[in-house]
C-alpha cells in the first residue's frame, strides 16, 4: 500500500460519523429534516403520505382504526389492487416501455421485461390460475428460486386477490409441506430445477416429496420448465407444464380485483421461539403503501433508476424490496438467479457495471464475504453508476461498513443500514440517506412516524449508552395484522411482554436487544429469543433441535448460535447419544441429514459436538448462554451455579480440538 493509502485507511478507521455527500442530498427524495417533526405532529394522518404513493380504486375513510388493538386496521374503506399498482398504472401512465425487471440467470442468459411485457405475462398467468379454479382468498403456494416466473406468479395472485405464500426454494420438502398444511393451500407453483454454481439442481423431486406430506387434497401444481429440458420429469395428473397452460390463455387479460385495504396480500412464514413456523399476514393497503413509501424515502428510488436488491424473493426482503416496493414506484428492478462467486468472485460488480445500477441493497454477510475475497474484484469494474448503498438482515460491524463505503461506494454513496423484520413489512430504523449523519454500526433513528424505544425489563426507557430491549410503541401501516389463523399466538408472541391491556396500551416487542446513543441512534445487538441469524436468515433453534432429536440414536440436543466470520452466526449442535449408539461420523452424518431434510441447507450445522451431558442449572434448564460462549470461543463465565460444572471443560476442549 502507498503511504497515501495507509493514511486513508487510518482516517477511515478512526472516523465515527459520515455525512451524505452534497450531490446526493441535492437530488434526494427526502432531504428536509422537518419530516420527523411533521410526522410526529400529524400522527397518524402523516401516513397518508404513504397511501398517496398508490392509486386507490376507492378512497379510504380512516387512516387508522385502533378500536380492537392490537388488531389495528389501516386505510379502512379503501380499495385497491397491488398488481394494478405495480403494473397497469405505469403502463397507462405512458411508461409501458420502461424496464420493470432485468433478470440474469446464473449461466449468463438474460430476460428483460418492460412494464407492458410484465403486465402481459401477469395477465396471462392470472387467467391461467383462474382457469384452474383459483378464486379470491385462496392461498397459492409458490416454491420457486429466483426466476422471473416467481414475481409474475406473485403479481398474478395479487391480481386475483389470491394471497400467495412463497416458500424459499432452499427450504426442504418437509418445510414446504408444513407451510402448505398450515395455510390449507390447494395450489402450488414450482419449477423443475435451477442452477447453482453451474450445476442443475433438481427441484421438482423435492416439491413432489413435500406434496406427499400435504394433509389435504392439492388441486393443481404448475411446473415451470427452468432447465429447458421440456420437463423430462414425468408430471402427475394434477401437474401441468407452465408454458403449455399459459399458451391456452395467450393474450387474455384479467380485470384486477379491487381488494379492501385490509385484505390479505400474502402470507410469509418465519421462525420463532417454538418449533412451528409462524404465518405472518400482510395486507394490501398498509403493506403496499409502506413498501412503496420506504422504497421512496429510504432507498431513494426514482422511476428512472436501476435498482438492485440481491436478496432472494423467498424472504421478506425480496417481497418488499425486489417486487412490491420498487415496482409500485415504476423503477427497474434487477433480479439475479445465482451465487455471487460464480463463475468468478466479481459477478456482483460485473452486474452493477453492466446494468448501470444506481442503488444496491445487500446483507452484511455478503459484504463480509466480499471483504474476504479482496478488493481486486470490485476494482475490476466501473462502479461509478452507484449513488446509494444499503444493508439489511443483521448488525453490520463498523469495519465491514467502512469497507463497503470505500471499496463499493468510493466514499461517494451514503449507506442505509436498515433494521426491520418479516413482521414489520418494511424498514423501521435507519437514517434517511439525504438527511442523517451516518454512524457505522448503528442503524440510526427510527423512521419518521415510528416510535422505536430501548427499554429495560420493566418497559422503562434506558439512559443513552445502555443496552436494553427494542420496542415499537405505536402501530405503523406495514405491520403484520396477525399470525395466520392464530390471533392468540399473535398477541402472545408480539404484544404480551410490554403492553398494558388494562389501559389499552399496546407495545410491539420484536425480540431484539439494542442500545441507544445521545443522538437517538439505535444499535441493534441481535435477538434475545431462541432465534439465530445465519447469513441474515432467521432460524429457530427449537426447530433445528426437534429435527435432531428425531434422528435415531440422538437422545437430547441443544442448538445455539456461535460467532462466524462470514455468516454472522453459525449453527452449533450439542448432542447426547442414546444408549447403544456410537458418536461416530455415521451418526454425525445422519444428524446433518435430519437437519437438511426438515429445514434445508441454510440450517446445516457448523459443528456437532457429542457430549455425555448438557450443562444444566440446578433446576434442570440447559445453560444456552454458556454453550453460545463455547461455540464463539468466548471466555467462560462463572459455572458454579451449574448442577454439572465438570462437563463444561469437557465440551470446550472438544470444540477447540475440532
Ligand atoms: C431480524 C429479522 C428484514 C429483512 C431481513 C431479515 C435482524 C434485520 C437488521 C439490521 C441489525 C438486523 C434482527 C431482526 N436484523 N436487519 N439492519 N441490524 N439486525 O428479516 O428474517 O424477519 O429477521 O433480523 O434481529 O429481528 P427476518
Amino acid at each position: 500500500m502507498t503511504d497515501e493509502n495507509v493514511d486513508l485507511e487510518v482516517r477511515l478507521e478512526e472516523q465515527e460519523a459520515f455525512e451524505p455527500p452534497e450531490s446526493f442530498v441535492e437530488q434526494a427524495n427526502v432531504s428536509d429534516e422537518g419530516i420527523y417533526e411533521e410526522f410526529e405532529e400529524n400522527w397518524p394522518e402523516c401516513w397518508e403520505r404513504a397511501a398517496d404513493m398508490l392509486d386507490w380504486d376507492e378512497e379510504y375513510d380512516n387512516v387508522l382504526v385502533d378500536d380492537d388493538a392490537p388488531f389495528y386496521e389501516w386505510f379502512t374503506g379503501g380499495q385497491l389492487n397491488a398488481s394494478e399498482n405495480c403494473l397497469d398504472r405505469h403502463v397507462e401512465g405512458g411508461r409501458g416501455d420502461s424496464v420493470a425487471i432485468e433478470w440474469e440467470g446464473e449461466l449468463g442468459e438474460t430476460r428483460t421485461y418492460t412494464y407492458e411485457e410484465l403486465l402481459e405475462e401477469v395477465d396471462e398467468f392470472a387467467a391461467t390460475l383462474r382457469g384452474l379454479g383459483v378464486e379470491e382468498d385462496d392461498v397459492v403456494t409458490l416454491y420457486m428460486p429466483m426466476i422471473p416466473e416467481l414475481p409474475i406468479a406473485m403479481l398474478a395472485c395479487a391480481r386475483l386477490g389470491a394471497p400467495h405464500s412463497v416458500v424459499f426454494a432452499g427450504f426442504s420438502a418437509d418445510a414446504l409441506a408444513t407451510r402448505m398444511n398450515s395455510a390449507d393451500s390447494e395450489y402450488l407453483v414450482t419449477c423443475d430445477g435451477y442452477y447453482r454454481r453451474g450445476d442443475a439442481l433438481d427441484h421438482i423431486e423435492k416439491a413432489n416429496e413435500g406434496l406427499e406430506g400435504v394433509d389435504h387434497e392439492v388441486s393443481d401444481v404448475v411446473v415451470v420448465d427452468r432447465l429447458g429440458d421440456e420437463l423430462a420429469h414425468s408430471l402427475a395428473d394434477n401437474q401441468h407444464d407452465y408454458d403449455e397452460l399459459v399458451a391456452d390463455h395467450a393474450g387474455e387479460s384479467v380485470e384486477p380485483i379491487s381488494r379492501d385495504a385490509e385484505d390479505m396480500l400474502f402470507l410469509m412464514y418465519t421462525s420463532g421461539t417454538t418449533g412451528k413456523p409462524k404465518g405472518v399476514k400482510h395486507t394490501t393497503g398498509g403493506y403496499l403503501s409502506y413498501a412503496a413509501w420506504t422504497s421512496h424515502a429510504v432507498l431513494d428510488i426514482e422511476p428512472e433508476d436501476t435498482y438492485w436488491c440481491s436478496a432472494d424473493i423467498g424472504w421478506i426482503t425480496g417481497h418488499s424490496y425486489i417486487v412490491y416496493g420498487p415496482l409500485a414506484l415504476g423503477t427497474t428492478s434487477v433480479m439475479y438467479e445465482g451465487t455471487p462467486d460464480y463463475p468468478e468472485k466479481d459477478r456482483m460488480w460485473e452486474l452493477v457495471e453492466k446494468n448501470d445500477v444506481d442503488i444496491f441493497y445487500t446483507a452484511p454477510t455478503a459484504i463480509r464475504a466480499f471483504m474476504k475475497w479482496g478488493t481486486e474484484y470490485p476494482q475490476q469494474h466501473d462502479l461509478s453508476s452507484l449513488r446509494l448503498l444499503g444493508t439489511v438482515g443483521e448488525p453490520i460491524n463498523p469495519r465491514a461498513w467502512k469497507w463497503y463505503y470505500k471499496h463499493i461506494g468510493n466514499e461517494e454513496c451514503p449507506i442505509v443500514d436498515t433494521w426491520w423484520q418479516t413482521e414489520t413489512g418494511g424498514m423501521m430504523i435507519t437514517t434517511l440517506p439525504g438527511i442523517g449523519t451516518m454512524k457505522p454500526g448503528s442503524a440510526g433513528p427510527p423512521l419518521p412516524g415510528i416510535d422505536g424505544r430501548i427499554v429495560d425489563v420493566d418497559g422503562n426507557q434506558v439512559e443513552s449508552g445502555n443496552a436494553g430491549y427494542l420496542t415499537v410503541n405505536r402501530p405503523w401501516p406495514g405491520m403484520l395484522r396477525t399470525l395466520y389463523q392464530n390471533d392468540d399466538r399473535f398477541i402472545e408472541e408480539y404484544w404480551s411482554e410490554y403492553s398494558d391491556p388494562d389501559s389499552d396500551e399496546w407495545v410491539y416487542f420484536p425480540e431484539d436487544g439494542a442500545k441507544i446513543d445521545d443522538d437517538g441512534y439505535i444499535t441493534v445487538l441481535g435477538r434475545v429469543d431462541d432465534v439465530i441469524n445465519v447469513s441474515g436468515h432467521r432460524l429457530g433453534t427449537m426447530e433445528i433441535e426437534s429435527a435432531i432429536v428425531g434422528v435415531e440414536g440422538v437422545a437430547e440436543a441443544a442448538v445455539v448460535g456461535g460467532d462466524h466470520e462470514v455468516k454472522g452466526e453459525a449453527v452449533y449442535v450439542y448432542a447426547i447419544t442414546e444408549d447403544g449408539y456410537d458418536e461416530g461420523d455415521e451418526l454425525e452424518e445422519r444428524v446433518v441429514e435430519g437437519v437438511l431434510e426438515s429445514i434445508g441447507p441454510i440450517a446445516k450445522p457448523e459443528e456437532i459436538i457429542f457430549t455425555p451431558e448438557l450443562p444444566k442449572t440446578r433446576s434442570g434448564k440447559i445453560m444456552r448462554r454458556l454453550l453460545e460462549d463455547i461455540a464463539s470461543g468466548n471466555e467462560l463465565g462463572n459455572t458454579s451455579t451449574l448442577r454439572n460444572p465438570e462437563i463444561v471443560d469437557d465440551i470446550a476442549a472438544q470444540v477447540e480440538n475440532d
